[in-house]
């Protein structure tokens, strides 16, 4: 019993059954090899099924096994990463690898406490794979099955609120099963992600619509309640697009902060009510070079926490070849700027660039 009237085994037989149906096939549900299904997990965090595959499969073919991940270069990682966003991620996807190898002999850990203890690796995602991996009961609180939960028991408040949250987990660890774990992670996750949708869920569909209390109150249009939106500060930014010889500048944003790792051209922020073409003049003669800047268009780019507004400012420079930078810096090619992790912002530099051209 979960304490509001549903029993486990009420809702995990109609799910199994409906997953038996309708389950989805997909490249991580052909192993049970913790590695494999650890990266699936990591990748599908803040990322769609449709665009991880892709990336799932690439990353395996360089990387087929634990060791292998360990022993690369982190470059090469974020390089594989580049375009799937949230690059903490593939940061930590390297750090855990270390570990998996340095303090479990290669092997992952199948229990929550040693899961929970790598590097981007929650309680959910922990409970993914303890469920999917090992098939031991693995409790899973992702955003597919917080919005089923809210719906299931109709929960009013806001999920977010602490109180909020600690209900769920109690009503997702009620939920789940003592048998046939695996199944049941998978059955829960594909059912927020194909049936108890955000928008327009398919209750028609959906095992569990007899015991939804959403649907029987009508509310399923309106649960799980949203957060107020906030309004996303917005930061403005010079890009630099420099060029001598045929070639750009670009330089590597250092390892430990937002991105990085990711390649980018130089760029500064614009403080409020200030000038961008100062800034971008400013930035020039930080780097030791001159020649004369003009205005190239601009780019706008949103992050989960904010919206950049890129500016960009264009010409042919003189100076020494080493700029003034702390940092790794390169000038390169047009056609050897598509083989590098540039950021997401900048690619769009990048695609602007190639537009004017
Ligand atoms: N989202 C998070 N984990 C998943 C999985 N194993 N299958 C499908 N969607 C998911």
């Amino acid at each position: 019993m979960t304490g509001d009237g549903l029993t486990s085994g009420q809702v995990s037989s109609l799910l199994l059954a409906w997953y038996g149906r309708a389950g989805r096939q997909l490249p991580w549900r052909q192993t049970r090899e913790p590695y494999r299904i650890w990266l699936s997990e990591i990748m599908l965090q803040q990322t769609g099924v449709d665009t991880v595959i892709p990336y799932y499969l690439k990353f395996l073919d360089r990387f087929p096994d634990v060791s292998t991940l360990a022993d690369a270069e982190l470059d090469a990682v974020i390089a594989l990463w580049a375009g799937l966003g949230y690059y903490s991620r593939a940061r930590n996807l390297h750090a855990a690898a270390r570990q998996v190898v340095s303090a479990h002999d290669g092997r992952f850990p199948a229990d929550l406490a040693s899961l929970q203890s790598l590097p981007g690796v929650g309680r959910s995602t922990a409970g993914a794979i303890l469920a999917i991996a090992f098939d031991r009961k693995g409790v899973i609180l992702d955003g597919n099955v917080r919005r089923v939960l809210c719906r299931l028991f109709a929960l009013e408040q806001d999920p977010r609120a602490v109180a909020a949250e600690r209900q769920l987990w109690c009503w997702a660890e009620a939920l789940t099963p003592e048998d046939r774990p695996h199944d049941y992670a998978q059955a829960i996750m594909d059912l927020g992600a194909t049936v108890c949708t955000p928008r327009q869920p398919k209750c028609a569909a959906c095992p569990l619509a007899g015991l939804c209390r959403a649907r029987a109150a009508n509310l399923q249009h309106e649960l799980p309640r949203s957060r107020q939106k906030k309004t996303v500060p917005v930061q403005t930014q010079v890009a630099l697009l420099l060029e001598r010889s045929g070639r750009l500048l670009v330089r590597k944003r250092p390892l430990d902060g937002m991105l990085g790792g990711l390649w980018e051209f130089p760029a500064a922020a614009v403080a409020a009510g200030k000038d961008p073409a100062c800034a971008a003049r400013k930035l020039l003669a930080e780097l030791g070079l001159a020649g004369e800047l003009r205005e190239a268009g601009a780019v706008r780019h949103a992050y989960s926490h904010f919206k950049l507004d890129l500016h960009c400012y264009r010409g042919a420079v003189d100076g020494p070849l080493l700029v003034a930078e702390a940092g790794e810096s390169r000038w390169l090619e047009l056609a050897e700027l598509g083989a590098i992790p540039l950021h997401g912002a900048h690619k769009k530099v990048l695609a602007l660039l190639a537009s004017n051209r």
